[in-house]
């Protein structure tokens, strides 16, 4: 738990366990396509705020602490680490996370070459990685191996070697260069 959720909590225990109504304050921003209003406390990042008040669990905690990149989201359609960031700083913007990218069940391109190229192992990192592979796809119109190397350089496997994961990836564009 980071120090200023500590913070909140330990103001909210001081009034025998309840918080006072001055204690929280009111986020409004959408997510996955759906508008979110709701009151929370002001050091809610914005991990806790997926995980814990909207319960969306596919988006992963790490090191807490911005050094693993497992609970990348996307802002407004670019990477960002929700355990860096708070709720609050949200506010206003579209967030996307792995529960937002399969349309009425069916899995994303890279999702699907993920799976075919044996890229998901345990798959604590798979939600970050599809999500940097897809910010890398809306991004770059034909991405090379360094680009894609770059877009997953910051979040952290320990099971693949990565090899795999370029691998999806590269299919993914060589699909949507035959595709054009
Ligand atoms: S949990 Fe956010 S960078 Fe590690
Ligand atoms: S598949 Fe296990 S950490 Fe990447």
């Amino acid at each position: 738990m980071n120090k200023n959720i500590q913070l909140d909590k330990a103001r909210k225990q001081k009034n025998g366990g309840l918080a006072d109504k001055e204690d929280f304050a009111k986020v409004r921003l959408e997510i996955n396509g759906r508008p979110i209003i709701r009151a929370i406390f002001p050091a809610t990042s914005l991990l806790e705020f997926i995980r814990e008040e909207l319960g969306l669990t596919g988006t992963k905690k790490g090191c807490d602490l911005g050094d693993c990149g497992l609970c990348t989201v996307l802002l407004d359609g670019k990477p960002v680490l929700s355990c860096l960031m708070l709720a609050l700083d949200a506010e206003d913007h579209q967030i996307t996370t792995i529960e937002g990218l399969t349309n009425g069940g069916e899995l994303h391109p890279i999702q699907e070459a993920m799976l075919k190229h044996g890229a998901v192992q345990c798959g604590y990192c798979s939600p970050a990685m599809v999500l940097n592979g897809v910010h890398l796809l809306d991004t770059h119109k034909n991405p090379d191996q360094m680009a894609i190397k770059e877009a997953i350089s910051g979040t952290l496997c320990r099971c693949t070697g990565y090899t795999k994961i370029e691998k999806a990836f590269l299919a993914v564009t060589h699909q949507k260069g035959a595709k054009v």
